[in-house]
């Protein structure tokens, strides 16, 4: 990986694109879970380009991308044991650190004015060269207009941002498909404040016990992520989760149809035959859950090219990258789940 990534320096779409990021320009670039809008974390002009071309709420902080650890040293005051165990087991990977932030180091808009930080290094050969290029910490949130799903294709990011960013860099579908696990390393206990492409089970492994925030499973409490309060991920027609398997999607399409409504379903591989109704999407398969994450939010979008009243979507085990299918498909459904 390393030599592809030397390699892919002198590429010059990524020299474009490390340049523009040295001018405070944003730009859009591949990683193995969504496409990111980077911008220089040490910039308050380039953190603000980011968050209009977004339309963000300016309280939700910015993850920093690093290609190497020592980039930390200047924004990091101090690396717990299992920050540096994680970091050793899942980096460069799908994993973001929240640690205690120095003073005055990045711009206070990247970070939502808090004093901790989110930091990853990710594992894409284009975001990792772009990132040694241009020799910056690059905040960067997920490359979507603010509330539509998360971009796993560069057409994904055009449709969105074309006109009000200074450039894509294509580097194909993403692999992962939904965002990184988000960790919080500054409590005794370390807190997962959004499930991702790391698991839990596999953070475990590692580190021993680590808790779930509460707010994630449901809870009337202020998430400790400020972005997990925002209704996200939506298609434009109103989506609920069905429980009772594929019986129970059966019977609401059934009813809603005869209601004359206009019913679209995210089904799997093995299930989308089963349906009738106006649209039915297969989004992977449900014996193995990697690749329902990693169609979800193309499959989110393409129910848009159609004049749908509901979409009905299967519900999938919490378990694995199971959880952050779930927790997508909640925030996508605004927590409605028809149960019967
Ligand atoms: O996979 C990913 O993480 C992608 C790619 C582009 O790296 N990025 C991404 O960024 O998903 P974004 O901005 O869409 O989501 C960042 C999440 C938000 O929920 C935000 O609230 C949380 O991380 N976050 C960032 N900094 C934080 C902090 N200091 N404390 C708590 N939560 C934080
Ligand atoms: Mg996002």
């Amino acid at each position: 990986v390393d030599n592809i990534v030397e390699k892919l320096k002198n590429n010059p779409q990524i020299k474009q694109a490390a340049k523009k990021l040295i001018q405070n320009e944003v730009v859009a670039f591949p990683t193995e879970t969504v496409y990111g809008l980077g911008g220089n974390a040490g910039s308050d002009e380039a953190v603000e380009k980011i968050f209009t071309a977004k339309g963000r709420p300016s309280d939700n902080p910015l993850i920093i991308h690093i290609a190497d650890r020592g980039q930390m040293d200047s924004f990091v005051t101090d690396l717990p044991e299992v920050a540096l165990q994680l970091m050793d087991a899942f980096w460069p990977g799908p994993l973001t650190l929240i640690l205690q932030k120095k003073e005055q180091a990045l711009s206070e808009k990247a970070t939502a004015g808090l004093g901790t930080v989110g930091v990853r290094m990710p594992d894409h050969p284009v975001a990792l060269a772009i990132l040694k290029e241009c020799g910056l910490p690059v905040a960067a949130p997920s490359a979507n207009s603010s509330g539509k799903p998360s971009p796993t294709t560069a057409e994904h990011v055009a449709a969105d941002l074309n006109g009000k960013i200074a450039g894509i860099v294509d580097g194909g579908p993403t692999g992962v498909g939904v965002e990184s696990t988000v960790l919080d390393c500054t409590s005794p206990v370390p807190v997962i404040l959004r499930p991702g492409g790391v698991t839990k089970e596999q953070l475990e492994e590692v580190i021993g016990r680590i808790e779930v925030d509460p707010a994630l499973m449901g809870a009337e409490t202020k998430p400790k992520s400020p972005g997990m309060k925002y209704r996200h991920y939506a298609p434009e027609a109103p989506l609920y989760l069905v429980a009772g398997g594929i019986e129970g999607v059966q019977r609401v399409a059934q009813k809603y149809r005869q209601e004359g409504k206009r019913v679209g379903i995210l089904a799997t591989d093995e299930s989308a035959p089963l349906y009738e109704a106006e649209l039915v999407l297969a989004c992977g398969e449900r014996s193995r859950l990697e690749t329902v994450a990693a169609s979800l939010y193309d499959t989110l979008r393409l129910f848009n090219d159609h004049q749908l009243d509901l979409i009905l979507s299967e519900m999938f085990p919490e378990e694995g990258v199971g959880h952050a299918v779930m927790n997508r498909l909640m925030k996508a459904a605004g927590n409605k789940v028809i149960t019967d």
